[in-house]
């Protein structure tokens, strides 16, 4: 059973158990202050898991494309990816445990066929600090579902997933409980990390067995279902979210309880096909083909490598067929990454021409029954990511020759590999390898210098930023500081009545003028402008005030909710400066300043000119009369 058919089978399954399909969420997400990209199903739902009505009801599906770069790393095992689909239900306030956990077994044992004595289960063990309880009740509910298929099924505790490392299994053990960081589930981690405001809960996960010969003992441990080894493989979590997280840092149990379940559609291919490789399923398995073809080189002697391109080209599409487009910052560089990962894993397989154009087709194709409402860039997707890779191999070449040009005397310093690296984007390692096939020297610390230079850089770029945000821009005078608070007040106005997507994505100010550029795919209609120049002047003359305090940043983000567009690269304390009612404010935006204290005294408001800056960013610029 391949994973279309799999995934079919998931949405017609909770149909028939009263669910609506609900669309996805895209996958790259604008303007939502906490995260990059959706990775998870849940994430487009939190309001509705705190008690929003939703308008399809108590009882809603989907299959999510999720992305989780935080794994970016981690690729290149058997299961690791950064993208992948995530079959969902939910009930809120609806069924609880008993419904999800008997539908979830059905499904997997009678719809898609998984051998029961195959499949193991986790439970949460209770947290004494928090007060929260040991999950007896799933337990006993899934003893009953093994009881009914014939399975002698154990309840054990574990604890943590070490020390089931050391332990291991027994016979007739089925049912395991763990702690927090294996079976809580919240959008931070376990119980300490689980964010202010989030729901959250106990969770069961489901996994399938691949065998014992599948687990490197030496390397991981015994085995057991929360183990990192091969030999089981985490199929679906259902997160019972009951509780919310309150401000004093403990948690108050929701009015509603709902069910959140969450299943990895390759996942669950790969034990539909009993294989514990992922890259083995029907999503992946024709990338991987392509490569041994392009590359004459085989899967099995050149894992690591194919499982990392097939990842990351597979990422790479979705987000480009969703009118990404790769830049030095936020979602564009995440797509970036991927795609120059891609290519140098390549690199290492031997293959140095342009090769995406055969491989973006076979995912794409893949990817044929994703809805268009999420897709929405199909057609752009390849242009976008031949156009990466063309620049890209232009960067690798160029660094090639300069590595060739500044070697002195046959040999070359840590320091100047630096230099390529930051200069010409010529990674390090290549510089190496380069190196060792070209017969150059490198000088004998080579390592250290190049960590040194890297070091100083970054300090260099730390104090810059600080300067920054502690208000150092550069021009002072007051007429520029009236263009700031404008800006700021420009964002709102398009966020607004425009699109609330709307980002900065520059912007340059004089004592003259401000240009102001932003994420658009259209010309702004007259009518448009005229809108936004009224919205602005109305915030103006309103006389508003204009704030500012210095917060921590996750304070700034997840609470507070202020715009910024650098989270990666603020310092842990900045300033946020908020226009209007402090909890209903019209502009709320991490900015060094300064800004003037009311917005009375900006004068008028006068859009001169809109126009295009590049793809998907359009530029205003607007001056004060
Ligand atoms: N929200 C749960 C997860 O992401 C289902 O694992």
């Amino acid at each position: 059973m391949d994973a279309n058919t799999i995934r079919k089978k998931f949405l017609d399954f909770q149909v028939k158990k009263g669910h609506k399909i609900i669309e996805p969420a895209p996958l790259v997400l604008e303007n939502d202050p906490t995260t990059l990209f959706t990775g998870s199903g849940m994430q487009p739902l939190l309001p509705y898991l705190l008690g929003k009505q939703h308008p399809d009801g108590t009882r809603l599906t989907d299959s999510q494309p999720c992305v989780r770069l935080q794994d970016i790393e981690e690729v290149g095992d058997p299961r690791h990816t950064t993208v992948f689909e995530m079959l969902g239900n939910w009930s809120l306030g609806d069924y609880f445990k008993e419904e999800q956990i008997n539908n979830f077994f059905e499904f997997l044992t009678k719809e898609v066929g998984l051998d029961p004595s195959k499949i193991y289960v986790s439970c949460f063990i209770g947290n004494e600090k928090y007060g929260i309880p040991k999950d007896t009740e799933a337990a006993e509910i899934w003893q009953k579902v093994f009881k009914e298929a014939g399975i002698e099924a154990k309840i054990v505790e574990i604890g943590s997933a070490k020390d089931g490392d050391k332990r291991g299994i027994k016979p007739g053990e089925r049912i395991f409980f763990y702690d927090d960081h294996e079976n809580w589930w919240s959008r931070g981690g376990g119980c300490e990390d689980t964010p202010i405001g989030d729901p959250c809960g106990p969770d069961s996960e489901v996994f399938y067995d691949f065998g014992e010969d599948k687990q490197d003992v030496e390397r991981y441990g015994l085995a057991h279902p929360a183990s990192d080894g091969a030999r089981f493989l985490e199929i679906g979590n259902q997160v019972f979210m009951q509780y919310r997280r309150l401000p004093d840092g403990s948690f108050e149990e929701l009015e509603k309880k709902n069910v959140d379940f969450g299943g990895g559609l390759e996942r669950i291919s790969a034990a539909a096909i009993g294989s514990f490789d992922v890259f083995k399923g029907s999503l992946m398995k024709p990338i991987i083909d392509k490569l041994e073809e392009i590359s004459g080189k085989s899967y099995n002697n050149n894992t690591d490598e194919m499982r990392v391109i097939a990842d990351h080209i597979r990422g790479a599409y979705l987000l480009s067929a969703q009118g990404l487009i790769p830049a030095n910052k936020a979602q564009g560089y995440a797509l970036r990454r991927l795609l120059r990962r891609a290519i140098l894993r390549a690199l290492d397989l031997g293959i140095s021409a342009n090769f995406l154009s055969e491989i973006a087709p076979i995912v794409a194709s893949n990817y044929a029954e994703l809805p268009d409402s999420i897709l929405t860039h199909r057609e752009m997707a390849l242009e976008t990511m031949l156009h990466e890779e063309n620049a890209f191999r232009k960067t690798l070449n160029r660094g090639l020759k300069e590595l060739h040009r500044i070697t002195r005397n046959n040999s070359i310093s840590g320091k100047d590999l630096f230099k390529l690296q930051d200069t010409y984007g010529f990674p390090f390692e290549l510089s190496v390898e380069e190196c060792y096939r070209q017969g150059i020297k490198l000088s004998e610390n080579y390592r250290e210098e190049f960590e040194t230079a890297l070091k100083e850089q970054r300090e260099r770029s730390q104090t810059a930023s600080r300067g920054m945000f502690k208000g150092g821009l550069e021009d002072h005078g007051e007429k520029t500081v009236k263009y700031h608070t404008a800006t700021h007040l420009l964002l709102a106005a398009l966020q607004k009545l425009i699109d609330s997507n709307i980002c900065q994505k520059g912007s340059n100010i004089t004592a003259e003028r401000v240009r102001f550029d932003f994420n658009l795919d259209h010309k702004m209609t007259t009518e448009e402008i005229t809108k936004v120049e009224a919205q602005v002047n109305d915030w103006i003359e309103a006389d508003l005030p204009v704030a500012f305090d210095e917060y921590d940043k996750d304070y700034a983000r997840n609470t507070l909710k202020a715009h910024g567009e650098f989270w990666d690269k603020y310092p842990e304390k900045l300033k946020v400066y908020t226009i209007g009612d402090f909890d209903n404010p019209v502009s709320r935006e991490v900015c060094g300043g300064p800004h003037v204290e009311h917005t009375g005294i900006i004068g008028h408001f006068k859009i001169k000119k809109e126009e295009s800056s590049s793809a998907g960013i359009r530029r205003i610029k607007a001056v004060l009369e």
